[in-house]
């Protein structure tokens, strides 16, 4: 059954930018699906459908849609937000086990999400929109999956924006610097910093909310932004600027 009401569907939705993004699209009058790594996170979203779906793994992600389509009818929003982050060693004596972690959450699965929710998107109107980091813009020496997925959420961004654009599909990416998440805080525990500490870093003095981050996907989303397409937008407090 198709509905009416625009359906957004947001992959990671069960804490951090993810809720968040469940959150606005919500108020904004959306119908919402979210998936998390197991249905009682994917349940902590709150959003109208959701699912356990591992991203990084091409079945989950068809199981996954079709859940979607049999719900809903139509995917007019697709938000790939899931990540995982981590310190991958560059020791030859260890394996490469979270390389392929996270290049596999982060990378293939926006592009797995992204090529099986396209027959589901609507033609003139659907929005695809990446969620990916400061870390798809600068490198930093102990994050080489991390950085190397992120910058490769930017070119899939790009080259996907030429190949649907055809169909009036937009596909844009937003980049965040430090946002107050469970990510962040596994961060700085690793690197033994502070918020305090660190947000003297960040020109305006304070991290991001994952509502401000929602509010620019909102935005993406809308009918405002129709003719912005493969286009990257950092939200970082100025760090990069
Ligand atoms: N926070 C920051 O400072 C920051 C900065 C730059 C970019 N980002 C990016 O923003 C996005 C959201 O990050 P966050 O800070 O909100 O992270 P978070 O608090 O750690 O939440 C991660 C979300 O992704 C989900 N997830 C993880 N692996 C998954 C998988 N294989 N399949 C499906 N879902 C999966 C998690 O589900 P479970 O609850 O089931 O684990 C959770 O919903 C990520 O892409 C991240 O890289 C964050």
């Amino acid at each position: 059954m198709k509905h009416e009401k625009k359906v957004v569907l947001i992959t990671g939705g069960s804490r951090g930018i993810g809720r968040a993004l469940v959150q606005g699209f919500e108020r904004a009058g959306y119908l919402t699906a979210a998936c998390a790594t197991s249905r009682e996170s994917a349940e902590q979203s709150g959003a109208d459908l959701s699912f356990q779906c591992d991203v990084s793994d091409v079945q989950q992600v068809k199981t996954g849609l079709s859940l979607v389509q049999k719900r809903f009818g139509k995917i007019d929003v697709l938000i790939n937000n899931a990540g995982a982050s981590g310190t991958n060693s560059l020791d030859p004596e260890t394996d490469d086990n979270l390389w392929h972690h996270i290049v596999g959450v982060n990378l293939n699965g926006p592009y797995f999400m992204s090529k099986y929710a396209l027959p589901l998107m609507p033609d003139r109107t659907g929005k695809i929109i990446n969620v990916a980091s400061v870390l798809a813009l600068k490198g930093v020496p102990d994050q080489t999956a991390y950085c190397a997925a992120k910058h490769g959420v930017l070119g899939l961004t790009r080259a996907l924006s030429h190949a649907v654009a055809p169909r009036g599909i937009t596909v844009n990416v937003v980049c965040p610097g430090w946002t107050r998440t469970d990510m962040a805080q596994g961060r700085m525990q690793e690197l033994g910093l502070t918020e305090e500490s660190l947000k003297t870093s960040v020109p305006i003095g304070r991290f991001i909310e994952p509502s401000e981050v929602a509010q620019l996907a909102l935005y993406l989303a809308s009918d405002l932004a129709s003719g912005i397409t493969g286009q990257s937008f950092t939200i970082d407090g100025g760090v990069l600027a």
